[in-house]
């Protein structure tokens, strides 16, 4: 009820709840500033923005103990009008600027005119992003000049944005002020600018201007520098919304396949790294141009980039010598995060004044990307014991709970991406993603990319006429191995069976060893596809690092066993769990305790991107997590070894071994044509 007594009127505002008196006639915008309402504006309530619509409801609200009468808010009008019948407005809407309080009333902020929305991630955690940038636009008057009293127009502006915007302490680089007096006058002295302030900054800073009131957009890259691939997305700033989402190769695989090669490849050549920091750049700038392209937006509109990367990429994209990261101590450059602007990487293809954040390392071997990581999955904060493991070229991997987070990363070479494996590829179309072999005929049956049918199923030959069946990615030849392994094919020492020893035609001799002909498409001009005893090798030296990081920080932890795994990476999202364990590249956990999480790396980068406060919270997490260093650990070594076999020689499955029967065979006599049956043994 209207307060008799002062006259003032109750606003109460949903979703927040906040809820103030104020005087007949105050605007609701004004209402919602002075209680902290998260009501957008750009025009400073001028009518022209048209961010601040709200709806307010009228008749009885127990709840919140008031009656909302028709004549709450003043009547609807003329600029309302305009905007309406040329923009169009949703029935019920009133714009906040322009709508005065005139009784209780209760006003409802929809998610649209929220600056701070969330966006909802469609991921295993559901984690939103509470959207809070670093760049935003904001649209000011600035007094015209006067002659009585000589000011500069930059500095008529920062008036302008303290006294409209409460925008203190404003810069502008020296292309930003030949710009401003055409832009001032061209727009009769009112401008949008867009204003940028990282979370490490002291000043504000304009990065762009426009005549008048500008609603174009702004666009910002979370980009995961990996060694094997550039992913990148692209984000409005407004609300967060990925527009596109891309990548390409990392050009450096030709000076080496893994980060070693590629240190050594700046060790051994004379300005090795300025060549691959060119060629790493020259993607990037790819990379920009063909994502705006495939959103329909200039690039120019993208005044923000993050960038998330293990230490050598990060040293390489910086333009730093990575040579210390090849060698003990391993020490960085720099683990700090940076702030940059983006034209000093040379990123070209973006808009001119746009701004770069790198997110902090962890240590000298890992990276950036371990902290992405980190900040979207969030294991300081879990309760119960969680391993996070980003599958790549080099795997990232965290262990802990809300007392105590530890880090390593491990060398587990491309094998995992479909490198270095004789029939490999990447997931693309045509490739093998699932593999089935019947312990009983040692016949397999498979699925490829872009195809929903099993080889065995009919139609299937028709529906991948287009694509054929080209190699297998890294999922496929993780499945195919376990799934060998599974059918007896393979023993735990990692050697597949002679035919006489295994009884299948496809395991076919290729020299001292064997190679299991997944699928031979020779007869219609097409690959034949193999599984060999060297890419079992690749498969078994990729698992063991993994394995042994993954033990040696549980060793550091003092933990037998853990809770649960969350598999991160691009790829780790189409890992099946079953596999992965049968394969012992994980430690034993209930299946059911196996989740993906996508590529958390670049969500990781996409929440600093989206919210400054972000940028904050992973610098001071980082420095609570705990590195440990692989490379100098000795029982590294020895864990390594030990994860060689299929699961493995000495740790117990009982999870693993509750849900398959491994079978217990050996073919160490039959590989070298010595013949006779493979010893199979009881269990037990
Ligand atoms: S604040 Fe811009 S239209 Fe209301």
């Amino acid at each position: 009820m209207t307060d008799a007594a002062t006259q003032d009127a109750l606003v109460i505002f949903t979703p927040s709840g906040k809820r103030g008196r104020f005087p007949l006639g105050t605007p609701v915008l004004t209402a919602a500033r002075q209680l902290g309402v998260d009501l957008d504006s750009v025009c400073g309530g001028r009518g022209i923005c048209s961010k601040c619509q709200i709806t307010p409801s009228y008749g009885d609200f127990p709840k919140h103990g008031v009656t909302v009468a028709d004549g709450a808010l003043t009547e609807w009008n003329s600029v309302e009008e305009r905007y309406k019948s040329k923009r169009g407005m949703i029935d019920g809407r009133r714009l906040g600027c322009q709508a005065k309080v005139m009784g209780d009333v209760v006003i409802d902020v929809p998610p649209e005119s929220q600056v701070h929305k969330q966006v909802i991630r469609k991921s295993a955690t559901q984690r939103d992003i509470v959207m809070d940038p670093a760049t935003r636009l904001l649209y000011v008057e600035v007094a015209e000049p006067d002659m009585h009293e000589p000011t500069g127009d930059f500095e008529r502006l920062a008036i302008a944005l303290r006294e409209q915007w409460q925008v203190e302490d404003v810069v502008a680089d020296l292309a930003l002020l030949r710009r401003l007096q055409p832009v001032l006058r061209k727009g009769e002295f009112k401008v949008t600018v867009a204003l940028h302030k990282g979370n490490h900054d002291d000043r504000h800073r304009i990065l762009d201007l426009w005549p008048g009131f500008h609603e174009g957009g702004l666009y910002g890259l979370a980009i995961d520098l990996g060694s094997t691939t550039i992913a990148a997305h692209l984000c409005d700033l407004k609300d967060g919304s990925v527009l596109a989402s891309s990548g390409l190769m990392n050009p450096q695989i030709r000076f080496g396949e893994d980060l070693m090669s590629r240190v050594s490849y700046a060790m051994m050549n004379p300005g090795g790294d300025v060549e691959m920091t060119r060629a790493v750049r020259e993607a990037i700038n790819a990379l920009a141009a063909s994502i705006a392209t495939e959103a329909g937006i200039d690039a120019g509109a993208i005044y923000e980039v993050v960038f998330v990367c293990n230490p050598v990429m990060h040293h390489l994209l910086l333009g730093i010598d990575p040579v210390e990261l090849g060698q003990a101590p391993f020490a960085l450059a720099t683990s700090g995060s940076l702030s940059l602007d983006a034209r000093d990487l040379e990123l070209s293809n973006l808009n001119r004044a746009a701004r770069v954040y790198v997110l902090p390392c962890i240590a000298g071997h890992v990276g950036a990307d371990a902290a992405a990581v980190a900040l979207s999955e969030e294991p300081n904060k879990s309760k119960d014991m969680v391993l996070i493991v980003d599958v790549g070229t080099n795997a990232e991997i965290l262990l802990g709970n809300e007392t105590r987070v530890l880090a390593c990363s491990s060398p587990t070479g491309p094998a995992f991406e479909g490198a270095q494996i004789s029939s490999g590829q990447r997931a693309a179309p045509g490739a093998i993603e699932r593999v089935e072999i019947d312990p009983v005929t040692k016949e397999p049956r498979f699925k490829v990319i872009g195809c929903d049918l099993w080889s065995t199923e009919a139609g299937f030959a028709e529906a991948t006429k287009q694509t054929g069946i080209t190699g297998i990615c890294g999922s496929g030849i993780i499945e195919a191995v376990a799934e060998l392994r599974l059918a007896g094919l393979l023993d735990p020492g990692g050697l597949i069976g002679s035919p006489e020893q295994t009884g299948t035609w496809r395991c076919s001799p290729e020299g001292r060893t064997h190679s299991y002909v997944l699928h031979d498409g020779t007869a219609e001009g097409g690959p034949k596809i193999m599984v060999t005893q060297g890419d079992i090798r690749a498969i078994q030296l990729a698992k063991s690092a993994l394995y042994a990081g993954a033990r040696l920080l549980m060793d550091e932890m003092g933990v037998e066993k853990v809770d649960r795994v969350t598999l991160a990476g691009a790829f780790g999202a189409h890992i099946s769990p079953k596999h992965a364990m049968v394969l012992g590249m994980i430690p034993d956990v209930p299946l059911d305790e196996v989740t993906s999480a996508g590529n958390a790396a670049g969500t990781g980068a996409r929440i600093a991107l989206c919210n400054v406060a972000a940028r904050d919270q992973i610098e001071a997490t980082v420095h609570q997590i705990h590195k440990v260093e692989t490379a100098i650990e000795p029982r590294f070594q020895e864990h390594f070894v030990n994860a060689n076999a299929i699961p493995h020689a000495t740790d117990p499955f009982p999870e693993l071994n509750a849900i398959v029967t491994l079978p217990d065979v050996s073919f160490n006599a039959g590989g070298s044509g010595g013949g006779g049956e493979g010893r199979r043994r009881r269990r037990g």
